[in-house]
């Protein structure tokens, strides 16, 4: 019997708590989609596997035992979207647990200029690939080509590396990993003032980050943006029924001195249609040397990356700098979550070299 496929707009159209259960197998996350996928729980154990493994690869000998551990696997990187830190995260991430690599980033050299589709494209790199790693410009598109693996006849995990202006979720992974590390001595990430600044409306790390959150407790966030770029009455009322405590305002004066974390962004101005970004005055929403004494001594400051203007590159040598310590950390969390999905996590015991 042949089964009914939806549509991408018939699937996607679903609510997403009945899209969640297709991204899992036998009871573990097996594609990495959206941040409401991540339970707290889960991510305790991702942080641990993560701390591990940045241990182990310090270790004589601890690079080599890591690198045994997948080698059996192969790994396609499809970044049809411009990237340069999650590709060469995810290229790292792949190396540090020995999987070999294949990639795709200009879609000009593939056969999809002969009029293949994208969906047929991604077929084929699970013909030859164990997990897909992709970056593309359509909301939604990736969590549809997870959906139809189940039809065909090998069915490989898939990663969203960004999906447009939708979500990110291993960009909030690594970024609540560092907050993770940042605070674990001053009582963890719950009961804490996460500041988020800039182009909040079109920033999807922004909203995986502020999803991702929403697994503790006592959380406040503060949402600097100019009104034009502020959230989206979704994801306002979304944290608020989550029993976040959420303030915005279009002044990152007022933002400044409360925060105990501040998440930098640049303007995603690839997404204008009209020009909409240089009708905006951002320079209000610049991070100096001047401004950020007004924030908490040890309050840490996050940006995704690429940076433009918004944070003088003299905060750099700050200590409440962390954007650079993100990118060490994405690495490790990527890693992480490879190990993760191919059930590979309990052979890091096995390292003897500690
Ligand atoms: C972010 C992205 O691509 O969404 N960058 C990244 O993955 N490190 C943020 C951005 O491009 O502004």
């Amino acid at each position: 019997m042949t089964a009914t496929i939806m549509s991408r707009e018939e699937y996607l159209r679903q609510d997403l708590d009945a899209r969640l259960p297709n991204y899992e197998k036998d009871g573990r996350l097996y594609d990495i989609m959206v941040s409401q996928q991540f339970s707290r729980g889960f991510l305790e154990t991702l942080f641990d596997i993560a701390d591990r493994i940045n241990a182990i690869s310090h270790q004589p000998g601890g690079d080599d035992f890591l690198a045994s551990l997948l080698r059996h696997k192969r790994a396609m990187l499809y970044f049809t979207q411009p990237s340069t830190r999650t590709f060469l995260s995810f290229l790292s991430a792949c190396q540090i647990v020995g999987m070999r690599t294949g990639e795709v980033r200009d879609p000009s050299l593939s056969s999809e200029v002969k009029g293949e589709s994208q969906e047929d494209a991604l077929r084929t790199f699970s013909s030859y690939f164990d997990l897909i790693i992709m970056r593309d410009a359509k909301p939604g598109f990736c969590e549809y080509m997870a959906y139809l693996q189940q039809f065909a006849s090998r069915n490989v995990p898939i990663f969203n590396g960004g999906s447009g202006k939708d979500q990110h979720p291993t960009q909030a992974l690594l970024d609540v990993y560092t907050m993770h590390r940042s605070f674990q001595d001053r009582g963890g990430i719950s009961g804490k003032t996460y500041g988020f600044v800039g182009d909040l409306l079109r920033g999807r790390a922004v909203r995986s980050v502020a999803y991702l959150l929403t697994r503790y407790s006592g959380i406040k966030m503060i949402f600097a943006a100019p009104v034009e770029f502020q959230i989206s009455p979704e994801l306002e009322s979304y944290l608020v029924e989550k029993g976040i405590a959420v303030q915005k305002t279009d002044s990152l004066e007022e933002a400044l001195p409360q925060v105990d974390s501040l998440y930098m962004t640049r303007v995603q101005d690839e997404y204008d249609v009209s020009g909409e970004s240089s009708r905006v005055d951002y320079t209000r929403y610049h991070l100096t040397c001047e401004n950020i004494r007004r924030m908490k001594s040890d309050a840490i400051i996050l940006h995704p990356l690429p940076r433009r203007f918004e944070i003088d590159p003299a905060i750099d040598s700050d200590p409440r700098a962390m954007y650079w310590r993100q990118l060490r950390n994405g690495m490790y969390i990527r890693a992480a979550l490879i190990l993760y999905v191919f059930g590979m996590e309990d052979r890091l015991a096995e390292f003897g070299g500690m």
